[in-house]
């Protein structure tokens, strides 16, 4: 048995101890938000908190975050309110949608250790996150809006 924690609720999962978290989250918890693209962590899909820190779950054995807290697109907010997330929805960023809870996720992690990025902080932090829509310029815009946002100027 593995335990870690979820969203804030612990979890003992019966699982190999190599299997991707990101199996895990979809499959053994039922989390599908999170999203399988590469599995090569090439692309970010699969991006969750681990320890408040974005990380590719498609790529990080479920032993690795053993006792740690592991927050997906689920548990960012109750009801779908942070800040991020409303900057996404003002900003109509999703098209298809596929890559959309890793973008989030990433842009979420950001703006937690930076409250205030400049466009070349956005563009380190969101890089290797692919969009085949191509949403970028409205990710950015996004992330722009939810900083004014968090610092009461939005
Ligand atoms: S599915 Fe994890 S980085 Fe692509
Ligand atoms: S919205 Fe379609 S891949 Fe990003």
């Amino acid at each position: 048995m593995i335990r870690l924690y979820v969203n804030g609720v612990l979890h003992a999962v019966d699982v190999d101890p190599g299997t991707p978290l990101l199996w895990v989250l979809r499959d053994a918890l039922s989390l599908t938000g999170t999203k399988y693209g590469c599995g090569i962590a090439a692309c970010g899909a699969c991006t969750v908190h681990v320890d408040g820190e974005p990380l590719r779950s498609c790529v990080t054995p479920v032993a690795s975050v053993e006792g740690k807290h592991v927050i997906t697109i689920e548990g960012l907010s109750g009801d779908g309110g942070h800040a991020v997330q409303r900057a996404w929805v003002a900003e109509e960023v999703p098209q298809c949608g596929f890559c959309q809870s890793g973008q989030i996720m990433a842009a979420a992690a950001l703006l937690a250790r930076n409250p205030r990025p400049t466009d070349a902080d956005i563009d380190d932090a969101m890089a290797g996150i692919i969009c085949r829509c191509g949403t970028y310029q409205r990710i950015r815009k996004a992330i722009r809006r939810a900083a004014r946002n968090m610092a009461g100027e939005a």
